[in-house]
């Protein structure tokens, strides 16, 4: 285990192991993110009543902090989380102190002070989930909802529990991720989970623009070519062109990276015959889909949307457990 590993597992776990704070795939280990998997699987149903509450929240209160554009992650965080009977407030940063000037660590501790349980936290700078997760009041539970282009680690476990609905395990799947790794979030934390979930192969398609230099290091295969890279993948999933983070002219033109890179009709069939395609969202139709592929049979774009509640459900629920717990542990401490 790295040092990296090792200061983000202490950090997110309590001292029985169990998740209190979710900020990365990093350091988690096959047995905690299969448990994550499982309490998911068990909130589906949830959705599927009549009633869709539970009362495993009632009477904590989830502050929703969104520093950056959200339509999928901060909608499904809140349904979940009312799913839960929490009492939720989405905090507008637009019309926010902080549009005044006032500072991450101020804008907290006023949160703090009216007796919040959970921010879910999305920003542009990457490590500010962990940054809070240091200093905040015991007992809160901070969860990442994407921070710069570090992590998004709800987003890759919605897309494991998809990939596990469709194929069933992990264990021999050929995974093939493409377009612009190089700034993508998403895109790092679903390696990390496929590696340790035990897929069989995680490889990188893109142009040499769009790859981070430390590819070796990632535990990836890398193809440069969409026809020799998809051969025998099992899973496909689409990346979006994050201009928002591009500096510099990093591609010749969208209609040339559409033409080499896009995922149309044709070129899926050089992939398993029963290969299913994602995307995280938002998609950039005619960039890096063609319409036909996002809404065909192969697709389960829509289905990782839904799953946004169960694992924000599962995710949510286990880190309030946690940190009761812990509460719980320090307190016979004091006794
Ligand atoms: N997948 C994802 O993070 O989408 P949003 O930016 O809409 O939340």
């Amino acid at each position: 285990m790295t040092t990296t590993d090792a200061s983000a597992r202490a950090l997110q776990l309590n001292e029985q192991g169990q998740l209190r704070h979710f900020l990365t795939i990093d350091g988690l280990d096959r047995e905690l993110l299969t448990r994550i998997l499982d309490t998911a699987d068990s909130f589906i149903e949830v959705g599927e009543r009549r009633i869709k509450k539970v009362p495993l929240l009632r009477g904590c209160t989830v502050v929703n902090l969104f520093f950056e554009s959200s339509t999928r992650t901060r909608s499904t965080f809140e349904l979940a989380a009312k799913r839960l009977s929490a009492d939720v407030l989405n905090l507008d940063i637009s019309t926010s102190a902080t549009s005044k000037g006032e500072s991450l660590s101020d804008t907290l501790l006023n949160l703090e002070a009216m007796a919040s349980d959970m921010f879910v936290v999305r920003h542009s700078r990457s490590g500010a989930p962990h940054f809070i997760a240091q200093s905040v009041t015991p007992g809160v539970a901070i969860i990442n909802a994407g921070d710069g282009r570090h992590a998004h680690p709800t987003q890759a476990m919605l897309d494991m529990l998809t990939i596990r609905q469709h194929k069933g395990r992990f264990e021999g799947l050929k995974v093939a991720i493409v377009g612009d790794i190089l700034h993508s979030r998403v895109a790092r934390s679903q390696i990390q989970a496929l590696n340790v979930l035990g897929a069989e192969e995680v490889r990188l398609i893109a142009p040499s623009t769009l790859l981070p230099t430390d590819v070796e290091s990632l535990g990836c295969s890398v193809a440069y070519d969409m026809r020799s890279g998809l051969k025998d993948i099992d899973v496909i999933i689409m990346l979006r062109l994050q201009r928002e983070r591009m500096e510099g002219a990093l591609l010749p033109s969208e209609r040339e990276f559409y033409k080499v890179y896009g995922l149309n009709t044709e070129k899926l069939a050089y992939a398993k015959p029963d290969a299913i395609v994602m995307h995280p969202g938002p998609i950039n139709r005619g960039v890096e889909i063609e319409s036909a592929v996002a809404d065909g049979p192969r697709s389960v774009i829509l289905n990782q949307v839904t799953n946004g509640i169960a694992i924000r459900m599962a995710v949510m629920s286990m880190a309030m457990g946690g940190q009761r717990a812990q509460r719980g542990q320090d307190a016979e401490g004091q006794a």
